[in-house]
């Protein structure tokens, strides 16, 4: 056993080997019986030991597998819960299989960019068919347990101990051995077949090596003979594992669940029991923000100052869950039983039964200092009180209340009910249980939580500021805004820049850096988005930002006049256009991000440097095969990067100040390190 899902690293590995040879040794055993104690019967090889000497030691999983197949008595699997990857294939390696219904079963080696590297590609498709086999290790979705793999399915999970030993006993003089790798492995119409599945798989491999291998592997299976098809795999799997892509896969693999971990707060923290929630604000983000709960059973409250107000927000709330309900996504009954968990009020003291407040009213102190102070009043002793603030100090608006210790913030993302960014932002005063729990009902809600420190525009936003300053300082020198937006694209993100602000509004931008111009007077800025602003094109909500926008579509259309006002900006300043690379363009905007995040960890404001990566994944639309702005520095070298950083610091046109390493960027790629 190796809590928490039997991940078959080298001492399982050696275990299982062990037990063999003791149970082959002693007459007395005349048939054995492999299973997982605790929750899984294997989440697969140990994605923690890859990369490291371990990995490589004997015995390895082929050979654990050749020892199960080799084993002159039979050795029978009994799968309960999870069996995955590694543990699919060493269950496929036994010479037969009894399982637990309702088992999760899968070859999700494609999420971690490899394909299965312990004889999956080559066993399943003899088991399922080969197209059903490919379906599951290029999807890497799991599916229930499935007959056809298993010899016996038995009636519930508390049975499986006691039916797998039975079965084992009621095989024990049956000869053969039947072995998977003796079953035929053929497709009626293979090149043809293959052919489809390759274009199948084309589009969704784009920046992904591992689905088109996944479909070499399975056509090895019915070309080849088992032990080529075999050997085969194991090129094919030793060759993605090290791409960066694989890598950045596992990066962030690790990243998202090492993000709910706190180093101060250990995972024993008692947790407080959230049983209702309410929400204040039925805007863009209060409606959000409660359908999470809603889709979770957990009930909502809403409170608006004015009936109207609710009766948008409601059916906003309406319109969404429709929506889903004509694509299929959603029930009927599902919808009805959410709807049924939301009540609204004109009052506070009708919120004094909830656990947990989140409070999304405007974006002023003010109006958060009423809110709060009304909180303070009416909710129970022991209630989160939470804000959803995008930028006000957290720490002052705790200090609205007597209860600093119960306020955090709860950062959503918009469209709240979509994206799975949560920053919980952690205050002065914000207690350990508070953390635990608001990082619970994260999970509970399906956000991926990350915890921030208080600071203007905390984790996510702090770094997209400077993001967009370089952004404005690359129209200036020569580009267009569909230039950078392309190359930004082209590099992975889900939106270029200039898009990205027609979509979150140019009038944010705007108001921030109006406040940093009496703030941090001495800070360069590009002035294009102020002027942009000035003729009022906000973006998508007015139909016009750096692009135009057709009512009703998101297609960015560019626009002569705002190239021309660049140009007419760029010609006022005197500077000669130039034309500027696509690797500069991404080298400058995501080495600002990387420059920002330095100062975020040595500040303390992230924990760690797989937070941010997580941040920028689930909330900005970083490409997860560069596995977060750190991971792809790491990828570059963090070296490469500081000299890069400096070369920019040379064009007069830049801000020298803004490309100065961070200390400890400086200092990571002189010692040859890295962010981990
Ligand atoms: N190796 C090492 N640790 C693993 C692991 C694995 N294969 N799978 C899960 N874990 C760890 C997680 O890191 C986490 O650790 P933590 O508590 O220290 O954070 C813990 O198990 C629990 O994981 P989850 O939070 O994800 O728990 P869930 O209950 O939500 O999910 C799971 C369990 C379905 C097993 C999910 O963790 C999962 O999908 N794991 C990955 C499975 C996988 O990809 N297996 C293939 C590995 S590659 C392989 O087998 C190669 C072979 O072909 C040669
Ligand atoms: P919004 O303007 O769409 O909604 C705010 C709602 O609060 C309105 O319906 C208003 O009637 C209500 N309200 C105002 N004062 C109130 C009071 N005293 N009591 C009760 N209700 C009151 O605003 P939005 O966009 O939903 O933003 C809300 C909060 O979320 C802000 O703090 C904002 O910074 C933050 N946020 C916004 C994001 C976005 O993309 N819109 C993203 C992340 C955070």
């Amino acid at each position: 056993m190796t809590p928490p899902v039997n991940g078959l690293g080298l001492s399982t590995r050696q275990g299982i080997v062990d037990g063999l040879n003791r149970a082959n040794d002693d007459a007395a055993v005349t048939s054995i019986v492999i299973t997982g104690a605790g929750g899984a019967f294997s989440g697969g090889a140990d994605i923690k030991e890859f990369g490291t000497d371990k990995s490589l030691q004997e015995p390895n999983l082929h050979s654990v597998i050749a020892a199960v197949e080799n084993s002159p008595k039979p050795v029978v699997a009994a799968i309960h819960s999870v069996c995955m990857g590694g543990g699919l294939e060493l269950a496929l390696g036994c010479h037969y299989r009894v399982a637990a219904p309702g088992c999760s079963v899968a070859l999700p080696e494609v999420k971690l960019g490899i394909l299965p590297g312990a004889g999956g590609t080559q066993r399943l498709p003899r088991v399922l068919g080969v197209e059903a086999a490919l379906n599951m290790i290029v999807s890497g979705e799991a599916i229930k347990s499935e007959q056809k793999l298993f010899d016996k399915l038995v009636a519930s999970p508390e049975e499986l101990a006691a039916e797998a030993l039975a079965f084992a006993q009621s095989v024990a003089d049956v000869r053969p051995l039947p072995l998977v790798r003796n079953l035929p492995c053929k497709h009626p119409q293979g090149d043809a077949y293959f052919q489809f599945a390759r274009n199948m798989v084309k589009g969704m491999s784009k920046n992904f090596p591992a689905p088109a291998k996944c479909v070499d592997a399975v056509e090895a299976a019915t070309k080849r003979k088992f032990a080529d098809g075999l050997l085969f795999e194991r090129e094919l799997f030793i060759n993605l594992m090290w791409t960066p892509e694989s890598r950045s896969l596992r990066h962030l693999f690790l990243a998202e669940r090492a993000a709910s971990k706190i180093p101060d707060v250990p995972s024993d923290t008692p947790k407080r029991d959230i049983k209702a929630v309410a929400v204040i604000g039925a805007g863009t983000m209060g409606g959000g923000i409660a359908m999470n709960f809603l889709n979770a059973g957990i009930p909502v409250k809403m409170l608006e100052m004015k009936q109207e107000a609710l009766d948008r927000g409601i059916a906003t709330i309406q319109k969404n869950y429709e929506a889903q309900l004509k694509k299929g996504k959603l029930k009927q009954d599902k919808y009805e039983q959410r709807m049924a968990l939301l009540s609204t009020t004109l009052s506070y003291d009708d919120l004094k039964d909830a656990d947990l407040v989140i409070e999304a009213v405007f974006e002023e102190i003010g109006v958060k200092e009423a809110v709060f102070k009304e909180l303070d009043r009416v909710m129970k002793p022991g209630a989160i009180l939470a804000s959803n603030t995008s930028t006000l100090d957290v720490n002052k608006i705790a200090n609205f209340t007597k209860r600093p210790q119960d306020v955090v913030g709860l950062h959503f993302f918009s469209p709240a009910n979509v994206m799975k960014l949560l920053e919980v932002v952690r205050g002065d005063a914000t207690a350990k249980d508070v953390l635990a729990t608001v990082m619970a009902i994260a999970k509970k809600i399906k956000k991926t939580a990350v915890v921030s420190g208080v600071c203007d525009g905390f984790i996510g936003n702090r770094m997209i500021e400077q993001y967009g300053r370089q952004g404005g300082f690359l129209l200036d020198e020569g580009c267009t805004p569909e230039q950078v937006d392309k190359a930004m694209e082209k590099f992975g993100m889900a939106m270029g820049p200039f898009r990205m602000g027609d979509l979150a509004g140019n009038d944010i931008g705007w108001a921030i850096r109006k406040r940093r111009y009496t703030e941090k007077p001495d800070m360069k800025y590009s002035k294009t988005a102020d002027l942009l602003c000035e003729k009022g094109r906000y973006g998508q909500k007015t139909g016009a930002g750096w692009y135009d926008y057709v009512p009703g579509k998101r297609d960015a259309i560019p626009n002569a006049e705002v190239v021309k006002m660049i140009e007419d900006h760029r010609a006022s300043l005197g500077i000669t256009p130039r034309k500027i690379s696509d690797e500069e363009i991404v080298q400058r905007l995501v080495f600002a991000l990387v420059n920002e995040a330095a100062y975020i960890l040595e500040e303390g404001i992230a924990n760690k440097a797989s937070d941010i990566d997580v941040v920028y994944i689930f909330g900005y639309g970083f490409p997860v095969y560069r596995g977060g702005p750190l991971n792809y520095a790491n990828e570059v070298g963090l070296f490469n990067v500081v000299q890069a950083m400096n070369r920019f610091a040379k064009n007069p046109l830049d801000d020298a100040a803004f490309w100065k390493p961070a200390p400890l960027l400086a200092k990571l790629a002189a010692e040859g390190k890295t962010f981990n």
